[in-house]
């Protein structure tokens, strides 16, 4: 069983106070990218991937290519699902394999979060699945989840204790500050509130939005309790620059076996860098 779930990795992080990178793939490219680096670096991994894009890959695709990788690699690691909402998509997504879920239900009223929430869990645990979820809402957009400032809201520390033991999740996604996509201007990271939610909630912490946020901030939220960084546009931006890059270089390039690999290349980097701010090389 090679496509795990991230209960494991996240408690040792944890414990040992670093983050495991949750890294959003597409298809076959940057899966490979995130893969062979995690390997190379001895670095545990989550691969992470919306809605948009198992419609996009087709579900199947994405889990047979990410089991063979892990076979290939004798290298377990976590297939996760990232903002998903409809249960009965998640239901199906895990009995096809998957074992790392987040259900976003932070749109919802606190009662119906914990309820939809509670619901997810007692099914996904039935799997040994792990299940994230949200309390507070991040801002910003992640591919069709278009969140603007007005419905953003920060987690309350009190609130998040009595969500965590409701509902029985296995790692909880903060909303301190960090946003979905680009910052416009520096990120400000609520690092109070982060030490509250520490102090009430023992379940590894989760930053979304990483993209963007300086390396001294990702390693003081990982200082507080951040056992999980996602990692998203900044991926996407590497790789689609370089191809542009390429393309004007070589404005005849046809084809992809080549035009791939410097975008494949400005991937690595940030993945590489993301590892390293982690601390979580060797970590395996
Ligand atoms: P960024 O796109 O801002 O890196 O956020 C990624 C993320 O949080 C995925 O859930």
């Amino acid at each position: 069983m090679y496509l795990i779930s991230s209960q494991e990795m996240l408690k040792k992080a944890q414990r040992e106070q670093y983050a495991v990178p949750a890294f959003n793939i597409h298809n076959l490219e940057t899966i490979q990218v995130v893969v062979d680096t995690a390997k190379e670096l001895g670095s545990p991994v989550i691969l992470a991937a919306t809605p948009a894009t198992y419609n996009y890959a087709g579900t199947p695709y994405l889990i047979s290519i990410c089991k063979k990788a892990a076979e290939i690699h004798h290298f377990p690691f976590a297939l996760h699902l990232d903002h998903h909402e409809n249960l009965s998509d998640i239901e199906s997504k895990i009995e096809a394999g998957i074992r790392s879920i987040m259900i976003d239900a932070s749109h919802y009223p606190f009662e119906e979060n914990i309820d939809i929430v509670r619901e997810m869990v007692v099914f996904s645990h039935k799997y040994n699945a792990s299940v994230e979820a949200e309390l507070g809402r991040l801002g910003g957009q992640e591919d069709d989840l278009i969140v603007d400032d007005k419905q953003s809201a920060f987690t309350d520390p009190d609130a998040a204790k009595e969500y965590v033991e409701r509902t029985g999740i296995d790692s909880l996604a903060v909303a301190i500050g960090s946003a979905h996509g680009l910052y416009k201007g520096e990120p400000k990271l609520d690092f109070q509130r982060l030490a509250k939610i520490r102090d009430k909630v023992d379940i590894p912490l989760v930053l979304h939005g990483a993209s963007g946020i300086p390396e001294e901030m990702v390693k003081k939220s990982i200082s507080l309790g951040i056992c999980k960084v996602n990692v998203a546009t900044e991926l996407k931006i590497a790789f689609s620059d370089a191809l542009k890059q390429n393309f004007k270089e070589h404005p005849d390039a046809n084809d992809p076996r080549h035009y791939m690999q410097p975008a494949k290349a400005a991937m690595k980097k940030i993945v590489e860098e993301k590892i390293r701010i982690c601390g979580s090389a060797g970590k395996l």
